[in-house]
């Protein structure tokens, strides 16, 4: 019985994603993938390997980036969050989302969202990387379509824009339907464990 009550037992936590102060309570067994995608929506962060290999989870946790796969959603209590929906900016493409687009580099679009957030963090610590510092950035980041280079490319591209967030106001970044969280959450829905 005690069991059962464990695992039905809900804690409350609070915290910030995509700027937005969040009050939920969350089951503690479920991680922040879990909390993120089942108890706020946010499907754009993917569900993969779980087991912290693949990078298709990523978010960023107080500044780093994290596979939220391996966070437990109690532990993000107090946390500030930014997930691949909250990459861009009053509805415009952050620069490396521009790039990513421009480059072609999503394919199936699987791995995005977490090569999005590995690259944003990344150029928050180092605006103009090297390419083997994108590389290393980027290193916990598979794609199954094998799309290295023209992921590089695009964090290459985007950080040479000058820009890590919000874009310059060229009105290709402006979000559309669909939008680049929400292109890279389509195809992925049927990939994606449910
Ligand atoms: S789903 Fe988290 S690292 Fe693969
Ligand atoms: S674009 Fe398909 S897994 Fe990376």
């Amino acid at each position: 019985m005690s069991g059962m009550n464990a695992m039905g037992a809900r804690h409350p936590i609070d915290l910030t994603v995509n700027g937005q102060r969040r009050s939920i309570e969350v089951f503690a067994h479920h991680t922040l993938l879990d909390v993120l995608r089942e108890d706020l929506g946010l499907t754009g962060t993917k569900e993969c390997c779980l087991v912290g290999e693949c990078g298709a989870c990523t978010v960023i946790i107080d500044g780093r980036s994290v596979d939220s796969c391996l966070v437990l959603g109690v532990e993000a209590d107090g946390a500030e969050v930014t997930t691949v929906e909250g990459l861009a900016v009053d509805g415009r493409l952050s620069a490396v989302q521009r790039t990513f687009l421009e480059t072609g580099a999503a394919q199936c679009g699987f791995c995005i969202p977490g090569q999005l957030v590995s690259a944003h963090a990344l150029l928050a610590d180092v605006p103009h990387p090297t390419r083997p510092q994108v590389e290393e950035g980027l290193a916990g980041n598979l794609c199954r379509c094998a799309g290295y280079e023209q992921i590089i490319e695009a964090v290459l591209s985007g950080a040479d824009l000058g820009s890590s967030t919000a874009d310059d106001g060229r009105d290709q970044g402006r979000l559309s339907t669909p939008a680049m969280g929400d292109r890279s959450a389509t195809p992925d829905a049927e990939l994606a464990p449910q």
